[in-house]
């Protein structure tokens, strides 16, 4: 199955799952910004640092402080970058950047593997998904109390349930289309990416 073919899959699982979520309007960049992200910031997923589910970094150099918070909870230090889907990323601005979202800067990548392109969307509550559903609508839930992060290493105890499993998440990470030694897809990723095809199309001809 091709990258784009589960991309749209999983936009579409998202379009049915989130449908009670606020949508809003894509919206302008935001002006100011204290960490400077371009279309070169982010590539393959799995070239950051993998913690439990998901990948991290710090853009600022703190490594360390980032993979230590994702490992045993707490703030994540400024500079702090989380991928868990290769799209979806949450970086860390400095504090009091932007309390309402704990200073977190939500980014959407569109990657064009064909043309070699990236557009990079950051910002705050306004940036959404694929399906013009805010980040922050489902981030909220988590709230402060875990620094808006919605899963731990067990799970998505944070936020409001998704049908979507851990090995989904994987498999998706694991066809990261920005990665260049893409070997062939393991069977267990084979699995989990036809089991998000059945939810995704189950949930689609309802
Ligand atoms: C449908 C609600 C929803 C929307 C919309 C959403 N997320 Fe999430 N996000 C989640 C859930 C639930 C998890 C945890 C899943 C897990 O750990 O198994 C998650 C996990 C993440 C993580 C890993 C850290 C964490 O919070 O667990 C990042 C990074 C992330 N999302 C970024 C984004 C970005 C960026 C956007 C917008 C482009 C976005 N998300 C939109 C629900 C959502």
């Amino acid at each position: 199955m091709s990258n784009v073919r589960l991309r749209t899959m999983f936009t579409g699982l998202l379009a049915v799952l989130i449908a009670g979520c606020v949508g809003a309007d894509k919206s302008s960049q935001q002006a100011v910004q204290d960490i400077t992200l371009d279309e070169n910031t982010f590539g393959c997923i799995t070239d950051m640092t993998r913690v439990n589910q998901m990948y991290v970094d710090n853009l600022l150099g703190n490594s360390a402080g980032t993979i230590e918070v994702a490992e045993k909870g707490g703030t994540f230090p400024v500079g702090s970058a989380l991928r868990l889907i290769p799209d979806e990323i949450m970086v860390k601005g400095k504090s009091g950047s932007h309390p309402v979202t704990g200073d977190w800067m939500f980014v959407r990548l569109d990657y064009d593997k064909d043309k070699g392109t990236q557009e990079v969307t950051t910002g705050y509550e306004e940036v959404t998904n694929f399906l013009n559903l805010t980040c922050f609508s489902c981030h909220v839930v988590a709230g402060a109390k875990h620094d808006f992060v919605c899963g731990d290493k067990e799970g998505n105890k944070n936020c409001a349930e998704v049908p979507f499993d851990r090995p989904m998440l994987h498999a998706l990470q694991n066809t990261d289309p920005r990665c260049e030694s893409q070997g062939d897809v393991s069977p267990e990723d084979t699995e989990a990416l036809a089991k998000l095809q059945k939810i995704v199309e189950e949930l689609l001809s309802k």
